[in-house]
């Protein structure tokens, strides 16, 4: 292999086969433990057992899999809305590994999810890391993304979260979208044995809710628009010493994620200004409290707009709720859970929910889901011999227009 053709898989290291076995024999173990009718585990221990020796790893059965996937999303610290871990729907993929048929079956995926509004938790589980066999990735960090355009002065037009992977798309010779700020950006899929290539998303598998609020008229002539399925690609899947780098799972939104974060934080759409000045606030004084104010309003708007479009969508104070509630159950199931505050508390009104106003255990139980090196978006890897387009593509006139799409951004 002559320097620049490596494959640049970033999922390529796989542990040795006692580390392997180890945790195979924890998991193993675990399954058995929650599984009653699933007798002893002797057996099974000695087959996977056995089956590393041979191979380097081993391969679960459908159970396993299924019982390792809901209990990574059980074990994830982060996240507030595991009261419902025991409903995910898992795709059992494991033989796809080639580009084409994993950008069909994540179409798939995002449709079975979306289910015309009423969004279902999905989990989709292509083929695991081999010894000196790597995994198939998904460079996108989220099914679906908007595109972030970086102009020549340096600002985005877009989601700047997003920057890196549309450069990379347009390398890999994504003409780019119409040009709006919410451009939805093709799937860059990195087939085993293939080099990476882009997949445009098709309509029926993109759900989107134009955002309107509930008193003020001029709200939905900003031509704000969010998408229904937050489907998270960047995070590897580990089971039992077994590495899944391609294993996209969604859930339904909470309304802080899009009103508080996405729409609103200064290095993504920055709208609190926009919205603010609406609103008629003095926006000179931090203590006429305009961004609180254009949070709430801004909050409101996208729960009114979910909810009249038909789309699942849950508020803080709900969702607040429900992880108490999950606390309570696993505790009297005898596990502990895992939570780090800091993610789990809301981004608006913390203190006004119940979550705020205690501690948590903070330990990563397995299986989990863990963050993996980033596929390589900004690398060699992308080099080809298609330059990117210097500027992003020509407005359009369209509902964006009305976004600050001069706000300084930075890029991730
Ligand atoms: N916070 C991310 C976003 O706003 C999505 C992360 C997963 N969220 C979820 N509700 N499952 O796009």
């Amino acid at each position: 292999m002559r320097p620049g053709e490596g494959r640049c898989h970033a999922g390529a290291d796989h542990a040795g086969p006692d580390t392997v076995r180890a945790l195979a024999e924890e998991f193993v173990t675990l399954y058995h433990r929650e599984n009653p009718g699933t007798g002893s585990p002797g057996r099974r221990l000695a087959e996977v057992a056995a089956e590393i020796s041979r191979t380097g790893t081993y391969t679960h059965t459908a159970q396993e899999l299924l019982f390792g996937a809901k209990v990574a999303w059980r074990n994830s610290i982060r996240c507030i809305g595991r009261l419902y871990w025991q409903s995910l729907i898992v795709r059992d993929r494991r033989h796809v590994d080639s580009a084409d048929r994993i950008a069909q079956e994540t179409v798939r995926h995002l449709q079975q999810a979306t289910n015309g509004g009423r969004i279902r938790p999905c989990l989709t589980v292509f083929a695991p890391d081999l010894p000196r066999r790597p995994a198939p990735r998904i460079w996108n960090d989220q099914l679906i993304r908007y595109a972030g355009y970086t102009r020549p002065d340096g600002s985005v037009l877009g989601d700047p979260v997003s920057a890196g992977i549309t450069s990379a798309a347009r390398n890999l010779g994504w003409p780019g979208g119409p040009g709006t700020p919410f451009d939805v950006l093709p799937l860059i899929v990195h087939g085993r044995d293939d080099k990476p290539r882009w997949f445009e998303l098709p309509d029926s598998a993109v759900l989107q809710v134009p955002l309107e609020h509930p008193e003020y008229a001029w709200f939905a002539r900003l031509g704000l628009r969010w998408y229904a399925v937050p489907a998270v690609a960047s995070m590897r899947l580990d089971i039992g010493g077994v590495r899944y780098p391609l294993a996209p799972f969604n859930g339904w939104y909470m309304g802080t994620e899009i009103g508080a974060r996405n729409l609103a934080d200064t290095d993504r759409y920055n709208l609190l200004p926009v919205v603010a000045r609406r609103l008629g606030l003095d926006t000179s004084r931090d203590r006429s409290l305009w961004k609180d104010r254009a949070l709430v309003e801004l909050n409101l708007a996208v729960l009114h707009s979910f909810e009249q479009a038909g789309v699942t969508i849950s508020d803080h104070h709900t969702e607040s709720r429900r992880f108490l509630a999950h606390l309570a159950r696993e505790e009297r199931a005898g596990r502990a859970v895992g939570a780090d505050w800091s993610w789990i508390v809301p981004p608006i009104s913390g203190a006004a929910t119940p979550v705020f106003h205690r501690y948590y255990d903070t330990e990563q139980r397995h299986p989990a889901f863990v963050y993996q090196p980033k596929a390589p978006a900004d690398t060699a890897c992308t080099a080809s011999p298609q330059p990117p387009r210097p500027d992003p593509p020509a407005g359009t006139g369209c509902p964006g227009d009305a976004l600050p799409h001069d706000a300084p951004c930075t890029q991730d």
